[in-house]
């Protein structure tokens, strides 16, 4: 059988002035002919950067891949593309998600590379990455960053979910300043990303779950040995990939993506999955609605007891065999036939884990929690859909109705909820509008807003909070996100007023404005949406662009895929 024409042949394997240019610049550093023209070209996509703390080591993993290019027959070249780090970049990191996804995008196809391999770790990083190589569709593994090690503050373990409760306890003075500076060197111990079930742990499961990494990548800590022998192992498979010619839309098929979801509903996942999930699926065309989250996730119990929805970490899920343990228990559920990247089948890879604490991966007959996953609400305020985390709300809250508390933008929240003439009791529901994709612009992780400073004295924990925003996925609460359509492009939700009643039912999957339809349509012929008014750039270009919540918050130009053939030279 003849092997297929390597891609990169059409710059390295031409005769004349086009192939001298095109090999003649590599030479320069110090690559001889022999290496590159010829052999698969891996290119080793790298969100490297010291602005995204997550990914520090990413540059070390990218020398292991090497390694192991090389030993394949390959030839590795690595790049950069945007990174996107979680905890520094203002508005928010999600508002540059898109145009990520647009580096990787067109750096991968410009490029004379047969294969990809996509170095992630920080919560952006990994769906950035992954649609723009969908868009492609080069043979393409991903290869996560790991998480960072157990924090230790005073005895206890901790992470980034347990920074939230901190906060609170500095906001009510039980600790000082200086103690909240050294829970942050304590938490944040190793390289690596966030340790607790968080969006870049829910995005690493994601990718192995889908079948885009080998297997036991979402566990393995940063700082461990194994991570770089990953890595190695990794860079050996993409040259065998290419040989094989077994492409992203091999792998991702309607079945891998149904596999992931009912991974990320028994890991006690990142709300944060679902918007990432829909915009990839967009990208490879796989048909996949809000709805598949709620139905697939409803047969799942919770079974992995991690932080926020549980009480560990993700080093301690590696040490209880990692995420093949986890889908093995999921056996009966998943499609077990489904292709990865090794070639081998979903259950082929699981067939030989085991679970070494059943204190961390519960059984499915005896879960930690019957309710996992996301429910998807739907009503009046969100005819689009919204969703909420059963497994990290209040059990009592999950059936209420309350008076609205309303904040029209993240300013007007801040500037009162603090206030003590605030009218609020434990009871009320907080409304935030106008954190959503176009009217932040970006939808921010501010959905769990802080409770009111008076009813956090009384020792109120938790209250109904709704907004069309996002929240961390280390966060927790009885919070309701991604409403859509958002309040910037008008509808029920833009018009909700301060005292109207409303009723969360999520065993239901309800979530109503109890007014009548005909005083919401007399509100909403006075109301004109507005959306910020940015007259140029890239966030002009996402503003009128970005797609709904509901949609995956994709621009709607970069849905699909336009592959990887290029007809037009350079000179
Ligand atoms: Fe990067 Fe949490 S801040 S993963």
């Amino acid at each position: 059988m003849s092997e297929k024409k390597l891609r990169s042949a059409d710059w390295f394997g031409r005769k004349g002035k086009d192939g001298f240019i095109y090999r003649a610049w590599m030479k320069n550093q110090g690559n001889p002919d022999y290496e590159f023209n010829g052999k698969p070209v891996i290119g080793i996509c790298n969100t490297w950067s010291e602005l995204t703390p997550c990914n520090g080591h990413l540059r070390e993993i990218a020398e292991r891949v090497k390694w192991g290019v090389l030993e394949a027959g390959g030839f590795p070249v690595e790049f950069p593309v945007m990174s996107l780090g979680e905890t520094l970049m203002k508005p928010t990191a999600m508002l540059y998600r898109n145009l990520a996804s647009m580096d990787t995008e067109e750096s991968i196809r410009a490029n004379p590379l047969d294969g990809v391999v996509l170095l992630c770790g920080c919560d952006k990083t990994t769906p950035s990455l992954v649609m723009g190589a969908c868009s492609v569709n080069l043979p393409t593994l991903v290869i996560s960053g790991g998480a960072m090690l157990t924090g230790r503050y005073r005895g206890k373990s901790i992470a980034t979910s347990d920074a939230w409760n901190y906060f609170d306890d500095w906001k009510e003075g039980r600790i000082t300043e200086q103690e909240l500076r050294n829970i942050e060197g304590s938490m944040c111990r190793s390289c690596g990303h966030c340790a607790s079930m968080g969006t870049a742990s829910s995005m690493a499961s994601m990718v192995e779950s889908l079948g885009l990494s080998l297997p036991g990548n979402a566990a393995i800590p940063a700082a461990d040995a194994r991570r770089k022998t990953f890595a190695q192992l990794s860079g050996k498979r993409i040259v065998e990939m290419v040989r094989e010619d077994l492409k992203l839309s091999d792998v991702l098929t309607r079945e891998a993506f149904e596999n992931a979801i009912m991974v990320n509903a028994a890991i006690g996942g990142s709300t944060n999955f679902v918007v990432h999930l829909l915009a990839i699926a967009g990208r490879v065309g796989v048909p996949l609605a809000l709805e598949d989250f709620d139905r697939l996730s409803a047969q799942i119990p919770l079974i992995v007891n991690l932080e926020p929805s549980g009480k560990y970490f993700m080093e301690d899920l590696f040490y209880a065999g990692g995420l093949p343990a986890v889908m093995k228990e999921l056996d009966k559920f998943l499609h077990q036939g489904a292709i990865t990247v090794n070639g081998k089948t979903v259950k082929e890879n699981y067939t030989s884990a085991e679970n070494f604490d059943k204190d961390v991966i519960a059984t499915v007959s005896n879960p930690f929690n019957e309710d996992s996953g996301l429910a998807v609400l739907h009503g009046n305020i969100c005819p689009g859909g919204a969703i909420i985390k059963p497994s990290a709300a209040s059990p009592k809250l999950m059936s209420h109705t309350g008076k609205a508390v309303v904040f029209e933008n993240i300013e007007d929240y801040k500037a009162r909820i603090d206030d003590v003439s605030l009218e609020v009791d434990e009871t009320s529901i907080l409304v935030l509008k106008n954190v959503g994709p176009k009217g932040y612009p970006g939808m921010p992780e501010v959905g769990n807003m802080s409770l009111p400073k008076k009813l956090m004295d009384k020792g109120v924990k938790d209250m109904v909070r709704i907004s069309d925003g996002r929240m961390s996925g280390t966060a927790f609460g009885t919070v309701v996100l991604h409403v859509s359509p958002e309040a910037a492009v008008g509808g029920n939700f833009a018009v909700i007023r301060n005292g109207d009643t409303i009723t969360l039912d999520v065993p239901n999957r309800t979530l109503m404005l109890n007014v009548n339809d005909e005083e919401l349509e007399a509100r909403k012929k006075n109301y004109i949406p507005t959306l910020p008014d940015i007259p140029r750039g890239y966030t002009n270009l996402y503003i009128n662009h970005v797609l709904q919540a509901n949609e995956g918050a994709d621009l709607d130009f970069l849905r699909g895929c336009s592959g990887s053939e290029i007809t037009r030279d350079s000179h």
